[in-house]
């Protein structure tokens, strides 16, 4: 072959070759593009469910508008199933808590409007020690299908007699479900759940929708600071991934497909969180682009909490169609830039998010101090805002302009655990100009308060990456591998 002829063959592959993103995400149409809304048992209720439950929190969900704003899927967690699968080898729900069985279920909630979900584990035993699905997966996924599920939560405990790799394990449902959709025509959503023990964020694109990146959340502060610590280093690889469309024209064919990174579910309503830090929870989960799954009690859920969850401006962001990115820190504010810790994370957060066909920057700031403290950064820090530019400021919890930013933004008392979230956009150029701060303002922040002093058991993570998975949380101990958690009194319900 010519030279011109090598090249006339070669040139086009290693162009394609070239274009091809890195890795092939899994696509299973459009029901897994956006992080999911709704309504997981677990939190909450742990053990102790039921038909009722479920009927009256569909009901409630509907009354109290979560439905109209998005909150769809109303998902099952663990103990839905008898200790034994039947003699011809399905799980079978449990009787006595689910009397109608689970297709009339999911029917009810079809009904309603919503979509259900369901649970199981990839080892021999669901965390709460019922039959697991390894081996068993085909038949588990047509089961859920034929019973009219649509989201699949697929757990880690009991899965030792497994011995090739976590990824090949959790790969087992990939396939099983691609298979159901070639026999039905049907899609099931495919969550993994993690418990940070082993890489998923590197792979866990190419065999699912989401993976849970961390252990069980807690209804406390420190287990929300924990995980947010962890959503830090990882906003780069869990978001948005590439796929090639060899029949497409190069540059359309670089499609975005996107996979949330669930920070785990909402504990809104649950424990003793204020509402400072309710509101910093949902903020923060909703702009990493988290799935949003309430996980409490809707007949008692204060007016005030919900008002939270049922903020029409952040889920915007979350279910933005056109931006897949998550806010991601650019300064860590009370602490130097990318210092892992748990107790103290990144403050300050940026990103896009397309509004009516205009792009805007949203600025995230959580205020994670025990007192209340100061907002303060210079624009240029974020990657997303334009140091020379001058920014009409608009508060997405206030639902209102509150003033313009040029060089720096500056707002005075943030309560302790509370968040600030702002859209900023380009001030038209008739804008009057911004208004100067007093001179009593700090000046811009460009170096940690003076305040700082570096944590005793500071190290530095060793790139800006994903944190060293050894690195123990700092609420108790997460759950051994391969054992279930403890669950305690199950609340009564
Ligand atoms: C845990 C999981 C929880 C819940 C529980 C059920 O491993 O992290 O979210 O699903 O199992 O037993």
């Amino acid at each position: 072959m010519s030279t011109f002829g090598l090249l006339k063959t070669v040139l086009p592959l290693a162009v394609v070759a070239l274009l091809a993103p890195s890795a092939v995400a899994w696509n299973n149409g459009d029901i897994g593009k956006l992080p999911p809304m709704g309504f997981n048992t677990w939190n909450r209720f742990q053990c102790n469910i039921n038909e009722q439950l479920i009927h009256d929190t569909a009901q409630q969900m509907k009354d109290k508008g979560f439905l109209d704003a998005g909150y769809k899927f109303i998902n099952l967690d663990d103990c839905w199933l008898e200790k034994n699968r039947s003699a011809d080898g399905h799980l079978v729900s449990d009787a006595k808590k689910f009397p109608s069985g689970l297709k009339n279920l999911t029917q009810y909630l079809k009904g309603l409007g919503f979509k259900a979900g369901i649970y199981e584990d990839q080892g021999t035993l669901t965390c709460a020690n019922y039959p697991g699905s390894l081996d068993h997966e085909l038949t588990d996924a047509r089961d859920f299908v034929d019973w009219g599920f649509e989201y699949a939560k697929i757990d880690n405990c009991w899965h030792e007699p497994w011995k090739g790799t976590d990824q090949d394990r959790f790969k087992r449902w990939t396939d099983a479900l691609t298979q159901v959709h070639q026999e039905t025509g049907v899609w099931m959503y495919y969550s993994f759940v993690e418990w940070q023990s082993f890489d998923a964020y590197v792979w866990g694109k190419d065999i699912a929708n989401t993976y849970r990146m961390y252990d069980d959340i807690q209804p406390e502060w420190s287990s929300i600071a924990t995980i947010l610590n962890n959503a830090s280093f990882i906003g780069d690889r869990t978001n948005f991934w590439a796929r090639s469309d060899l029949g497409m024209h190069p540059f359309n064919a670089l499609k975005i497909v996107r996979l949330p990174s669930p920070l785990d579910m909402l504990e809104n309503g649950n424990g003793q969180l204020t509402l400072a830090e309710q509101r910093s929870h949902f903020t923060a989960w909703a702009l990493a682009k988290s799935p949003l799954l309430i996980g409490t009690d809707f007949s008692k859920l204060s007016a005030e909490s919900a008002e939270i969850l049922l903020n029409k401006e952040i889920i915007a962001i979350n279910q933005d169609n056109v931006i897949g990115e998550p806010l991601k820190p650019f300064f860590w504010g009370k602490n130097p830039d990318k210092t892992w810790d748990p107790k103290y994370p990144a403050q300050y957060w940026s990103g896009y998010h397309v509004k009516d066909g205009k792009q805007h920057t949203v600025i995230m700031y959580i205020n994670v101090n025990e007192q209340p403290v100061h907002l303060n950064f210079t624009l240029s820090r974020s990657p997303h805002l334009n140091g020379d530019k001058t920014y009409d400021v608009y508060d997405l919890w206030k639902h209102e302009i509150v003033g313009q930013a040029k060089g720096f933004y500056f707002a005075d008392n943030i309560d302790t655990h509370d968040v600030r979230a702002y859209l900023f956009s380009e001030a038209a150029p008739s804008a009057p100009p911004s208004s100067t701060p007093p001179t009593s303002y700090p000046p811009p922040s460009s170096t940690p308060p003076p305040s700082y002093t570096p944590p005793p058991s500071y190290t530095p993570p060793s790139s800006y990456g994903p944190p060293p998975l050894s690195t123990p949380p700092s609420y108790g101990a997460p759950p051994s591998y391969g054992q279930p958690p403890s669950y305690g009194a199950p609340p009564s319900y």
